[in-house]
């Protein structure tokens, strides 16, 4: 198919997926717009035509989208309360949305029957999505292997991590995985309708997160359990998170440790032909976040 004079609208473009859904999409012979709140610190490559925008500001996001074919959507926010605002806006300037959703929306059920707040929240924009007449892929990612970012600190400076519910088990994900199912869905025909269900390739507690993360960095790392008010604490004094989330994060981790075992897909393989990524290979893309200082 000619994609020569196709626009695609990222937004999040300086996000983990979406910096890689940029970098990707400029691969393919699309053009690519990014949409970010602040344009000079976005570093993004010259090729990408950087709009500056508030996905809260309608008219922000009309000019950005006009003239687009198709638009990637993150939603980096805890409620959909504005989201019908953000879909009206997209709706009568584009043909498809491929949004980033979440692993934690259970299939089949609206958003008000969605067990956990943050299926609640990506359910109420995925529906939205679905009525407003556009063409839509959604990308329920299970847990971004980037998480173990809020780690680095602690691997710069010694060998243990300390935290809570190191037994937690899941499915770190890639994502330049989560970004080469956007792409494909984003500029390919045949995902309409698709909810993709992506997971790493391994199922792994905390703890052998770890493990492997000081393998790829050729040092031993462990982790260091802490009762659940010590790691509560420990994050509310982390300045890079954000104490709303604390509760949040330390409720998901204690359901998780109850909940049946996280199952992987296969889908990022069947979508792209290319496997899932380890951990093992994020930890080494990513080496240089957990380097120490000289
Ligand atoms: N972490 C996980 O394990 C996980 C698992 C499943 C799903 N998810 C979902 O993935 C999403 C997070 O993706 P990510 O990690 O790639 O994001 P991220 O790295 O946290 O980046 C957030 C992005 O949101 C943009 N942003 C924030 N507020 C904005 C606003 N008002 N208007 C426009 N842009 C705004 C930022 O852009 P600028 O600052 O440049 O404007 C930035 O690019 C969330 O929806 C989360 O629920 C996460």
């Amino acid at each position: 198919m000619d994609t020569a004079q196709r626009t695609i609208l990222v937004t999040g473009a300086t996000g983990n997926v979406g910096r890689q859904v940029t970098c990707q999409l400029l691969t393919t012979d699309v053009r690519v717009r990014a949409l970010t709140r602040s344009p000079a610190a976005a570093d993004l490559p010259d090729r990408v035509e950087v709009r500056q925008g508030d996905l809260f500001v309608p008219r922000d996001l009309e000019e950005a989208v006009r003239g687009t074919d198709a638009v990637f959507l993150m939603w980096p926010f805890h409620t959909a309360d504005r989201a019908p605002a953000v879909v009206d806006a997209l709706a009568p300037h584009t043909k498809r949305v491929v949004l980033l959703s979440s692993g934690a929306v259970r299939d089949g059920l609206t958003h008000g029957q969605q067990p956990h707040p943050v299926g609640r929240c990506h359910r109420a924009v995925e529906q939205l999505i679905e009525y407003s007449g556009l063409r839509w892929t959604h990308l329920r990612p299970s847990t971004f292997a980037a998480n173990t970012l809020w780690w680095a600190d602690q691997i710069r400076s010694g060998d243990a991590v300390r935290g809570a519910y190191g037994a937690v088990p899941m499915a770190p994900l890639h994502e330049a995985d989560i970004a080469a199912v956007a792409v494909r869905a984003l500029t390919e025909e045949g995902h309409d309708k698709a909810a993709y269900t992506l997971t790493g390739p391994d199922v792994l507690t905390q703890a052998e997160q770890v493990h492997i993360i000081g393998e790829a960095l050729g040092r031993p790392l462990r982790w260091e359990e802490l009762s659940r008010e010590a790691a509560r604490r420990r994050l509310l004094a982390d300045d890079a998170f954000p104490d709303s989330f604390v509760k949040v994060l330390l409720d998901t981790f204690a359901e998780m440790l109850d909940a049946p075992r996280p199952v992987t897909t296969t889908t990022v393989e069947e979508v792209t032909g290319i496997p899932a990524r380890t951990l093992r290979q994020w930890a080494v893309d990513h080496a240089a976040d957990f380097r120490r200082h000289p």
